[in-house]
């Protein structure tokens, strides 16, 4: 464990009562400038406190002497099955909240029957996050600098048996969390992107003067449309796209062959000020008709949180910081734990809303709350 951080458990943490409790947990085991860079978005915190209040404007509808006996929580994404909706999103650079970080996470996956969303900047290999995973696992891709470096970071993750590809597209700048900055967060120099050995860095030539560092430097190779349409050219998996906010872009994409969209804000750490997920998904949804696989991320802590995502028009949701909290706080057991937990949430609500299936799950089932804009 790095300075001021406690070393994970070797058990279950008898002291958690729902999966949001990891998040608290989580200060005593990561060091505090490591918890303020997982916790953090970008510039004022916006989008991260937007994330979070969305959910509180929404309620469940309570039903009466409904017979969910033979209940369940599976469901079909992109053709693909799963025994429940909580899949693990990709978080980068795992090892900041426990040594073998990406590697316990892809462990707990397969023990509670997660879709693992392993990152390309994971701190181990794709290939060995493959190893330990289970079969359900989908691959996070970053355009990289070079298209011979994308195309090779594609077949590996192809060769390892990722069944899905998922490319983030709202990250072309990697902005700096203030509040991890303000705490003297700085990256150790054991967490690097594994994967991106050999690869070209990111682009730090000089420009010439009066050229803007962001628009002609860091976005002058950032992907377009083109880079995207190439990119699904390459593969016969599913190409899903994360970071998708705006009904026309979800529109697009599906016109272009995207197996899917992530409606997602990067958990408030890329455009600070972008809306909720939540608040712009039923808008996603309506313009995608409802066959086309939408999954949620942003501000997910409970099991009522996937329910509300669930009756607005996703899919199935992601767990980004909470995955972290519970690595931290006792590796591949907290994750699984926290999953779990979720789970476990979600079925309560699902009992108590009288919903025996996901497919029940639908807009009638949620309210906004009185008074909420
Ligand atoms: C992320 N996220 C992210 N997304 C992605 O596509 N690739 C990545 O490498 C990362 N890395 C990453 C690191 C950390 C520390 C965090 C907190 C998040 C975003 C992530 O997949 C997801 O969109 C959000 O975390 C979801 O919001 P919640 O669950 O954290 O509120």
């Amino acid at each position: 464990p790095l300075p001021g951080a406690q070393p994970p458990l070797g058990k279950i943490p008898a002291d958690i009562g729902c999966a949001a409790d990891y998040e608290t947990l989580a200060q005593r085991f990561m060091a505090p400038p490591s918890y303020d860079y997982v916790a953090g978005g970008s510039g004022r915190d916006l989008t991260v406190a937007a994330n979070l209040a969305a959910f509180a404007r929404w309620d469940i509808y309570p039903r009466l002497l409904r017979d969910v006996s033979g209940g369940h929580t599976r469901v079909s994404v992109a053709g693909q099955q799963f025994a429940h909706p909580v899949f693990l999103a990709p978080v980068a650079f795992q090892n900041l909240a426990h040594a073998a970080g990406e590697l316990q996470s892809a462990r707990a996956a397969h023990a509670v029957d997660s879709c693992l969303v392993s990152s390309t900047l994971s701190s181990c290999t794709l290939e060995d996050v493959a190893r330990g995973a289970g079969p359900q696992r989908w691959f996070q891709l970053y355009f990289q600098l070079r298209r011979d470096d994308t195309q090779d970071l594609l077949a590996r993750a192809v060769k390892a048996g990722y069944s899905a590809i998922v490319v983030t597209l709202d990250a072309p700048i990697q902005v700096p969390s203030k509040r991890a900055v303000r705490a003297g967060f700085r990256m150790p120099p054991d967490c690097v992107a594994a994967n991106l050995r050999g690869y070209a860095p990111a682009n730090t030539a000089p420009l010439p003067p009066r050229h803007s560092h962001i628009f002609q430097g860091i976005m002058g190779s950032a992907p377009t449309w083109d880079d995207l349409r190439w990119l699904i050219g390459q593969t016969t998996l599913p190409v899903l796209v994360k970071g998708v906010l705006h009904p026309d872009d979800a529109v697009a994409l599906r016109a272009i062959g995207v197996a899917g969209v992530v409606v997602s804000n990067h958990g408030g750490r890329t455009l600070d000020g972008a809306p909720a997920s939540l608040d712009v998904l039923p808008a996603i949804r309506a313009a995608t008709g409802p066959g086309f696989p939408l999954l949620l991320d942003g501000g997910i802590r409970s099991g009522t949180d996937i329910f509300k995502a669930l009756a607005l028009g996703a899919d199935a949701v992601l767990i980004g910081r909470l995955q972290m909290y519970a690595l931290s706080v006792a590796g591949a057991l907290g994750v699984a734990h926290m999953v779990k937990l979720l789970r476990e949430e979600l079925e309560v609500c699902m009992a108590l809303a009288g919903c025996a299936n996901v497919d029940e799950i639908g807009s009638g089932a949620v309210l906004p709350r009185p008074g909420s804009p």
